[in-house]
């Protein structure tokens, strides 16, 4: 029994770019990196003009550039346009949508991680869209290699498996504190995928076709290999193995998303002529060069595509998720004329394989039984035109021998009037619900399309940034119900809020935006996220707020927490830093002794770094320095008393207020004459002294102790420094004032 899988060949976007390019053959066109993986199909664009460039530099003049399937980096569209080269963007629209996704992400911020092979042309173009930030880990040791991540975007290479990704979802967890996963597995990927590894478990051989530099095709292969020993990988029918087959062999055929339908028929007609030969058990195997001679014979056959072509099948929907394939899976002992004349007469079956013409009638007899095979089915999606139009129903014509009635109740899943929505002539894809309705017509329903439809929408808007708005049904275990757009919904009591809910009934009748984490195909349930929308808002609030946050502005805060270095301001949902040495033009012990916690304040911004997320804020600055109000506070002739705080070998230095030092100079010191200073004064002395001059420019005031002493009998000796003007001291550039005019001569003892 030979099994062909029904989603063998060319997937949609593969299909869809060598349709591009088929459509352009003969004009100046090159394609950016080999078409598809299959070196048959490439070569054979070459020879037809359509050369393959690796670098869009390479382009030669006037040539049309076509972007494959796999997609390519903004950088390449840049480059195209840059250099005015004309081109057609041929990418897949299931990888242009992982390109908006990772975009948006990058756009917001968002880091995203791509779970695929680095050096895939798919994923160095998602890359590119990613961001700078993007990581792309292909296994669990890349993935234990990742820094830490707050949040992440995660998207899969579409060809991915579905074990794969949910195995590396979880790994990721480890690494990354909130995932959004977003599901880029493509559909087609995923069905071709579920079928070979049934096909696998049933069959004893399994034959896969397609190009070896074909991601998706290895990966088929990799897969069978879990379920059936013999798995053979081949590029060509000449690579068939046959002698490792036998009669009653289960085997199975499948293809990978870049082979040509013409190579996966030819090794099924190869397999097919060939099945008499494996009935012998190895006496009769023809050598694969005969076997490729019978080729010559089998061409000149009714093609098996043309057998399922549209004359014979109604069209199907052209959307891949949608789209049912005919009836391809041809079990030969169902073709009793074909089987029952191999099994019966082995001499017959030798004169037939010597007899073209025998042969060939055998080959009709196959192909009639096929065409047996090929029939509408309940559930099958087709396409057709509209024939007439009645208040109570739609008829389509569908190219089958029976038109197709939609009733009204089967129009839409909206309330609509036939006539209303729709004309004569109106192309329209439905179900077939019913293959007689009674009177001979075909049952259809565009309404169960439509929810097909819609069902598809909501899963490709599953991890993504759509809104949805839903009112709340019922509070039930672990969370809510509701529904959203017709389907049953439930929000997690984790993603109803961004802190944790006690009370999940405050929520019964409230109206929310969500957006959707997951889709449950078989129950038709989505899961919702509240908690995304909030988290969205908050970070646009913060950005908003960021972004509001210039250099020099005067803010409003609240203290919120001390620490040694400093205090933690709240100034409206962001907390700035007001380090110690910012609050005060003296020196601050510790933050305590200028702020306490709670304390509302105004404050300047000192500088601003919204990546880090950090602002410095100054309180000091928005008060005035105690040298600029010295000329107000000190006045030649005023009596001013203070601390010596230093001795010198000319004076003693007196600090009149933090920051503010006066000199007594040695001959101001005393009525009597003194060969040092320690004579009269003492470190920590409280002293009191006339102002004799103050220059608050040069940050200096001379005082005079003796001045407020009686006059000395005895004149006053000179001093080492006979003249107070003799001395000249020149104070160090501070940009700051929390040092004192002492601290600038060293202490005697220094
Ligand atoms: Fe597109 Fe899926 Fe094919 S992503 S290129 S339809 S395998």
């Amino acid at each position: 029994m030979i099994i062909l899988a029904k989603n063998a060949g060319f997937c949609f976007g593969v299909k869809r770019a060598v349709d591009a390019v088929e459509t352009h053959i003969g004009e100046n066109i090159v394609t950016l990196g080999p078409l598809i993986h299959n070196r048959d199909v490439v070569r054979s664009l070459e020879e037809r003009g359509v050369a393959c460039i690796e670098r869009v530099e390479d382009a030669p003049e006037g040539a049309t550039v076509v972007i494959r399937s796999h997609g390519a980096a903004p950088q390449v569209y840049d480059a195209l346009k840059a250099r005015g080269i004309a081109y057609i963007d041929a990418t897949c629209p299931f990888v242009k949508r992982i390109h908006e996704r990772v975009r948006a992400a990058a756009e917001a911020g968002q880091r995203v991680i791509i779970v695929g092979e680095k050096g895939h042309p798919e994923v160095i173009g998602t890359i590119g869209w990613a961001g700078s930030g993007a990581f792309v880990v292909n296994t669990e040791e890349e993935i234990a290699a990742l820094p830490h991540i707050d949040e992440a975007v995660v998207v899969a290479q579409t060809t991915i498996t579905q074990e794969k990704w949910e195995q590396f979802l979880a790994a990721l967890e480890s690494r990354v504190d909130h995932i959004i996963p977003f599901m880029s597995i493509c559909s087609a990927t995923q069905q071709r995928q579920k079928e070979a590894a049934e096909i696998a478990k049933i069959a004893d051989t399994i034959i896969v076709v397609g190009g070896r530099q074909s991601s998706n095709t290895r990966k088929l292969y990799e897969l069978c290999r879990k379920s059936c020993k013999n798995v053979y990988h081949i590029e060509h029918k000449s690579e068939l193995l046959l002698a490792k087959m036998h009669l009653g062999d289960i085997i199975g055929i499948v293809a990978g998303a870049s082979t040509p339908d013409s190579m996966i028929r030819e090794v099924f007609d190869y397999m097919m002529e060939n099945e008499k030969a494996l009935q012998v058990e190895g006496e009769g195997i023809p050598s694969q060069e005969t076997a490729a001679s019978d080729m010559a014979d089998i061409a000149a056959v009714p093609q098996m595509t043309e057998e399922v072509s549209v004359d014979k099948e109604p069209d199907v929907a052209l959307d891949p998720t949608l789209k049912e394939t005919v009836e391809a899976t041809v079990d030969t002992t169902n073709e009793q004329d074909v089987s029952e004349a191999t099994a019966t007469d082995a001499e017959e079956t030798a004169q037939a394989e010597n007899n073209a013409p025998a042969k060939q009638d055998e080959k009709n007899e196959f192909l009639e039984g096929l065409e047996k095979v090929v029939r509408l089915k309940k559930g099958q999606i087709v396409k057709g035109n509209i024939v007439q139009i009645t208040d109570e129903d739609v008829c389509v014509n569908i190219g089958y021998k029976s038109d197709g009635i939609i009733p009204k109740s089967e129009l839409s899943i909206h309330d609509i009037n036939p006539k209303d929505v729709y004309n004569v002539g109106d192309e329209i894809e439905a179900e077939v619900i019913n293959l007689n309705d009674g009177e001979g017509n075909i049952l259809l329903s565009r309404k169960r399309v439509e929810k097909k439809l819609n069902w598809i929408k909501i899963q490709q808007n599953v991890g993504t940034d759509i809104l949805y708005k839903c009112v709340v049904k019922k509070a039930v275990k672990g969370g809510v119900t509701t529904k959203i757009e017709g389907y049953n919904a439930f929000i997690p009591a984790s993603q109803l809020s961004l802190k944790y809910v006690e009370d999940l009934k405050q929520f019964e009748g409230q109206e929310l935006e969500v957006t959707l984490i997951d889709a449950d195909k078989k129950q038709e349930r989505l899961v919702a996220s509240h908690k995304t929308v909030l988290l969205k808002e908050k970070k646009e609030k913060e950005k908003a707020l960021w972004e509001s946050f210039k250099k020099g502005d005067r803010v409003k805060g609240v203290v919120k927490r001390l620490t040694d270095f400093g205090a933690f301001v709240d100034i409206g949902g962001v907390d700035g830093l007001l380090h110690v040495s910012d609050m005060a033009w003296v020196r601050v012990k510790h933050p305590s002794d200028v702020v306490s916690e709670g304390q509302e304040m105004e404050l300047v911004i000192l500088s601003v770094d919204p990546s880090k997320k950090k602002i410095a804020l100054g309180y000091k600055q928005l008060l005035p320095k105690p040298w600029d109000l010295v000329p107000e506070k000190y006045h030649a002739g005023d009596i001013v008393r203070g601390k010596v705080v230093r001795i010198v070998p000319f004076g003693a230095f007196v600090q009149l207020e933090p920051t503010v030092d006066g000199l007594i100079h040695i001959s101001q010191v005393s009525n009597r004459r003194l060969d040092k200073v320690e004579d009269e004064l003492r470190i920590g002395d409280e002293v009191e002294a006339k102002v004799l001059e103050v220059n608050a420019d040069k940050r200096k005031i001379s005082l005079s102790r003796r001045a407020l002493l009686p006059v000395e009998e005895r004149p006053a000796k000179k001093a080492n420094f006979e003249q107070e003007e003799d001395f000249h001291y020149e104070l160090p550039p501070v940009q700051e004032s929390t040092v004192s005019l002492a601290d600038f001569f060293p202490k005697k003892d220094d």
